[in-house]
């Protein structure tokens, strides 16, 4: 969604062990989560990533899982708030960083600790100093940093994650501070999110379920220091939920248990049952639209559907006669034929780890009965990632319940051209 009025859910997530989880190779939750966000939440709502990891770790991950594009990036432990694809810097939060802070100061008093070692030089940030330390001593460890930094004039914030991970960060940033910043900056622009909810699972996350009047959802999987942190201070919080599910599939539950809706993905659906979604509500019906299309084309591959005309009929519904297809190989086709050249495909990708999931979904309304679609379609095939950045145009055919494209275009992704497999 574009910044310019309110959201209608701000989703603030953390990454690591919460949208992403790391011990499933075919990134199953957070697929799901994807298909949710893209069919019923991008076009009125917006998604903040909240991480630990500093830039260069982060585009890591980027190309690593099948991550949203996030319309705000809140990195290095809250102390970088970036918006957008392009990732501009809040200088202003940089600035309120800045007062009383002395990096100078946490890197003399901590290179005279022996306990503590530095992470990667790429996780030294201007206003994170980040250490790994022993599990069982961290409590002390933290005190006496703690006490050396006071004696020395300094007040810092330190935060334990992941078991070993200390931060050491300036005393007013937390992702929880970075948080009530951006809540503060959109209420001056008269553009509060209408309901906000953070989830995370570590120790670096609580501060994120502390901002006044936030949902949370605090991931199945969420670790012995978050819980902690709960017990002692938040479990007569009614807006924190325990998710019993793992990862992404906990904030999906999270969503659910607030009765934030719609909170089916669309990736649990019944592929071959009633399969247009879509009403005359224009964006989102579109959203939603491009969304199972690509998923049925992503389960005929995969012979996740059964093999019959009915699925094509599906496939077939959203096209207007004579529709046009440009596609990235720079073949000009109609549609309908393209959509028939997966025909002999069926459970051509089974039991592989192959999956298409749709980014940065942009509707613009743009005559009567006319929208563009903006999107990027991703697709992964055993470690090969390819992406098509795709346009639209869709029309509401008179009396008829949903839109049908009458023209679409794709181009590949700088960097990511796919193989040949279909050359269209
Ligand atoms: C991420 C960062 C690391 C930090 C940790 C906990 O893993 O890369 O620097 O210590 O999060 O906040
Ligand atoms: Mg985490």
């Amino acid at each position: 969604m574009n910044l310019s009025s309110s959201p209608r859910l701000m989703i603030v997530s953390d990454l690591d062990h919460t949208m992403v989880d790391h011990h499933d190779p075919e990134n199953k939750s957070l697929l799901r989560f994807n298909a949710l966000w893209a069919a019923e939440f991008s076009h009125d709502s917006l998604l903040v990533f909240s991480t630990g990891r500093s830039p260069t770790l982060y585009k890591e991950l980027r190309r690593e899982k099948p991550l949203l594009t996030p319309g705000i990036t809140i990195l290095s432990v809250g102390t970088e708030i970036m918006y957008g694809d392009s990732m501009i810097p809040d200088s202003g939060w940089e600035q309120e960083l800045d007062k009383g802070w002395d990096r100078s100061i946490v890197m003399e008093v901590a290179s005279e600790m022996p306990q503590l070692t530095f992470q990667s030089a790429t996780e030294q940030r201007p206003h994170k100093v980040s250490f790994s330390v022993d599990r069982g001593q961290a409590p002390e460890i933290m005190k006496i940093l703690d006490d050396r930094l006071k004696a020395r004039g300094l007040e810092v914030k330190l935060i334990h994650s992941g078991g070993q991970d200390l931060d050491v960060l300036p005393i007013g940033a937390s992702k929880g501070h970075a948080l009530s910043y951006l809540l503060k900056k959109f209420e001056a622009e008269g553009k509060s999110p209408l309901q906000t909810m953070v989830c995370g699972d570590s120790g670096n996350d609580a501060e994120l379920f502390a901002v006044p009047g936030v949902y949370g959802s605090m991931v199945g999987n969420a670790m012995e220091e978050l819980i902690n942190w709960y017990n002692e201070n938040a479990r007569d919080n009614q807006k924190i939920f325990r998710a019993t599910e793992t990862c992404a599939s906990g904030i999906i539950q999270g969503l659910q248990h607030f009765g934030i809706d719609p909170c089916v993905s669309p990736r649990d659906l019944e592929m071959d049952g009633d399969f247009v979604a879509g009403d005359k509500d224009g964006h989102q019906a579109i959203a939603r639209e491009i969304v199972l299309h690509q998923l049925l084309c992503e389960k005929w591959l995969k012979g996740e559907v059964e093999c019959n005309d009915h699925v094509f009929e599906i496939l077939k519904a959203p096209v207007a006669p004579h529709s046009t297809l440009i596609g990235a190989w720079g073949v000009d086709i109609q549609l309908a034929n393209a959509i028939e050249m997966l025909r002999p495909l069926h459970g051509l990708h089974k039991d592989k780890r192959f999956w298409i999931w749709v980014d940065r979904i942009r509707v613009t309304n743009i005559g009567k009965d006319t929208w563009l679609a903006k999107f990027d379609k991703w697709q992964h095939y055993d470690g090969e990632l390819n992406c098509r950045i795709t346009t639209a145009v869709f029309q509401s055919p008179e009396g008829k319940p949903y839109a049908t494209a009458i023209q679409i275009q794709e181009t590949w992704k700088e960097g990511y051209a796919g193989k040949p497999m279909l050359k269209i």
